[in-house]
């Protein structure tokens, strides 16, 4: 079966790639590569040893959308990663993120709801629920007023989806809201890469340990939390990328409970900051160079999963603990940063 993966060259995106392909599906990627590099098919297929039809071209440009899902009429199924993702740049960009996040995503539904039958799963985000009032944090727990553009794209995106899904039933969709994907593919032949700075925490810790950056600067150790810094549900990005294809499984094989249902994908876990400091010295025998610093705007105190609903209902859990995707991080990082020999 031909499935599209947008983004397909990303971070998630080229991970949930490796695992369809090992479950035998057919995999097309478009990706405009803003934030990804072409090098990453030659990583997927030293993995599966099958290289995805990939097309490069972007998805705001609604002629090329139609164009293509013209000339792949036999193509049902859809994963959808592409979008812009940086917190920040979300709140100096807002109608990049408008147009990207969200104008891209009605071009592929209205394409989808044209077929006899179609399943859309949709990247979302833990974001979507602010600062939760109670933890571990279930699907129910209300959506908070985002905190920025991006994170309201993913909230209204759910929302466009859900309403989409209301009026044709020859739609079926899931939305995955991801806690703190990190990690790397353990052959090292795909991993994050980060483009300038690291915004994120994990790929910040291995560039430091690496020697690309001088020194992590912790945001804040004065949170209500064990302490002091910031909790996280870190999740290993296979463990992610495989829910995704039973979240895919799940639409094709029709035991979807409804035809638009949402999961949060994490380990059920919170972890600090300082916990995240120790895993990256237990795994690498390294001592981190980092200093405190003022907490960083916008973060949340705690942010973790109940896995509850996608352990008895999606029939996924994620099975790596915070020091093996940790590993899997670093391993990536001294392998990327080698010497070319
Ligand atoms: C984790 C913790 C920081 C960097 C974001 C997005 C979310 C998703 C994942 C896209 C926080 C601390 C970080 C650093 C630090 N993105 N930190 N020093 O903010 O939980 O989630 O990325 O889907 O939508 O919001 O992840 O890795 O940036 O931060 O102390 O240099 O690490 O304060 O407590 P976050 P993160």
């Amino acid at each position: 079966m031909k499935i599209l993966v947008t983004g397909g060259l990303g971070f998630i995106g080229s991970h949930t790639v490796v695992e369809l392909q090992n479950k035998g599906f057919e995999v097309l990627i478009v990706d405009n590569l803003s934030n990804a590099d072409e090098k990453v098919l030659e990583g997927i297929t030293a993995i599966t040893g099958k290289t995805p039809i990939f097309e490069k071209f972007d998805l705001r440009e609604k002629a090329k959308v139609q164009d293509f899902f013209g000339r792949h009429s036999d193509l049902t199924g859809v994963i959808h990663f592409a979008a812009s993702k940086a917190v920040g740049e979300s709140v100096e960009k807002p109608l990049l993120y408008y147009e990207n996040n969200l104008g891209v995503l009605t071009y592929i539904l209205q394409e989808l709801i044209k077929k006899d039958e179609a399943h859309f799963i949709f990247s979302s985000s833990c974001t979507v629920y602010g600062q939760a009032d109670n933890m571990p944090i279930t699907e129910d727990a209300p959506v908070k007023p985002a905190e920025s553009p991006y994170g309201n794209t993913k909230q209204v995106g759910e929302e466009i989806i859900c309403d989409t899904c209301k009026v044709n039933s020859n739609l079926a969709a899931i939305s995955l809201r991801y806690f703190n994907p990190i990690g790397a593919h353990p052959s090292t032949a795909i991993g994050e890469l980060p483009i300038g700075v690291p915004q994120n925490l994990v790929p910040f810790i291995t560039q430091t340990g690496i020697g690309m950056r001088e020194q992590l600067s912790v945001f804040g150790d004065d949170y209500p939390t064990p302490d002091g810094t910031c909790v996280r549900d870190y999740i290993h990005v296979v463990d992610l990328a495989k829910a995704h294809v039973k979240a895919l499984q799940r639409l094709i094989q029709n035991e979807n409970q409804s035809n638009y249902e949402v999961f949060n994908l994490g380990t059920g876990t919170g972890s600090s900051v300082f916990e995240v400091i120790q895993s990256f010295e237990r795994v690498s025998g390294k001592k981190l160079n980092y200093k405190i610093v003022d907490r960083r705007l916008g973060d949340v105190t705690e942010a973790y999963a109940d896995t509850t609903k996608a352990n008895t209902i999606l029939g996924w859990k994620a099975n790596s603990t915070l020091d093996d995707a940790m590993k899997s991080a670093w391993d990536w990082e001294q392998k990327i940063r080698k010497p070319r020999s």
